[in-house]
């Protein structure tokens, strides 16, 4: 079959599942269980050793299942076809929009760096961002829709972290007031501060009200896009989950921290 040629929801119907791995059931079972079996020890070895990151995989190397902490069958599914919407290179699964946002923020900021975020944001990422942060010595710098890119600019350099700018966040539409900030804008943000900064600063954006239907942050500049996977994506209140998607490279080091955080309900 040829993927390419087919949209995003055809593919819903079959991306990323293999019968021929479920004894040719049609549909992908649950896979309710913990833990995975290794052909040989080797093999399990290598297998942690890629998952923790102390070695590369090789392209085209099958990474096998090892816990459902780390990747199940089911998740990863579900990661594949998430990346056919936003037009990611991959993406990471978790088991609620907050444990993609906070990994996400934790992943990518340190002690002493600065954060700039839209306001307002949902209540559980503010109150992160306001308390927890601060703890760790990561201070931020809200902007409203209203404020232009000068006027952000100024509050940054302001700050007096100006070149420990290491996130930007975004939530658009915002809940509750569904304020719309351009991404586009953010990305120019990003880029004036790039240069007199020494780490890479990364633009997420929280998706969650537009959905990987209506909106492709990736394509207008952002580095991560988050949802709460909660809301429309479940779409039937019966399910807490979040997603992360991005780059590889951006998306090998969210999987590294959700390794030891965790991610997931037990399926
Ligand atoms: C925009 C937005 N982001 C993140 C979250 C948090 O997601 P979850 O409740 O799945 O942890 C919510 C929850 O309401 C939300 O509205």
């Amino acid at each position: 079959m040829d993927y390419k040629k087919m949209h995003p929801e055809s593919l819903m119907m079959s991306y990323g599942y293999k019968p021929s791995l479920s004894e040719g059931a049609i549909k992908c079972p649950i896979f309710q269980t913990s833990t995975f079996v290794f052909n040989t020890a080797e093999e399990g070895k290598r297998f942690f050793e890629i998952a923790y990151g102390i070695k590369e995989a090789e392209k085209d190397e099958e990474f096998g299942l090892i816990y459902s902490r780390l990747n199940n069958p089911d998740l990863e599914i579900l990661e594949n076809r998430l990346c056919l919407w936003d037009k990611a290179e991959d993406c990471a699964v978790f088991e609620s929009g907050m444990s993609a946002i906070t990994t996400a923020m934790l992943e990518f900021m340190e002690p002493g760096d600065l954060l700039l975020y839209s306001k307002p944001v949902y209540g559980g990422t503010d109150h992160f961002i306001n308390n927890y942060l601060k703890k760790l010595n990561i201070e931020s710098v809200g902007f409203l829709a209203t404020e232009s890119e000068e006027e952000i600019i100024e509050k940054i350099k302001k700050s007096g972290r100006a070149d420990k700018l290491a996130m930007i966040h975004i939530e658009t539409p915002a809940n509750p007031t569904n304020a719309l900030i351009d991404i586009e804008m953010c990305s120019r943000i990003k880029r004036f501060f790039q240069k007199e900064n020494t780490k890479k600063i990364v633009l997420s954006v929280d998706n969650t009200y537009m959905g990987p239907i209506w909106q492709h942050p990736l394509k207008h500049g952002a580095d991560l896009v988050l949802y709460s996977a909660t809301k429309y994506i479940g779409g039937h209140s019966d399910v807490i989950a979040g997603a992360c998607l991005g780059s590889k490279e951006l998306i090998a080091r969210i999987k590294g921290l959700r390794t030891f955080f965790g991610k997931k309900e037990g399926t």
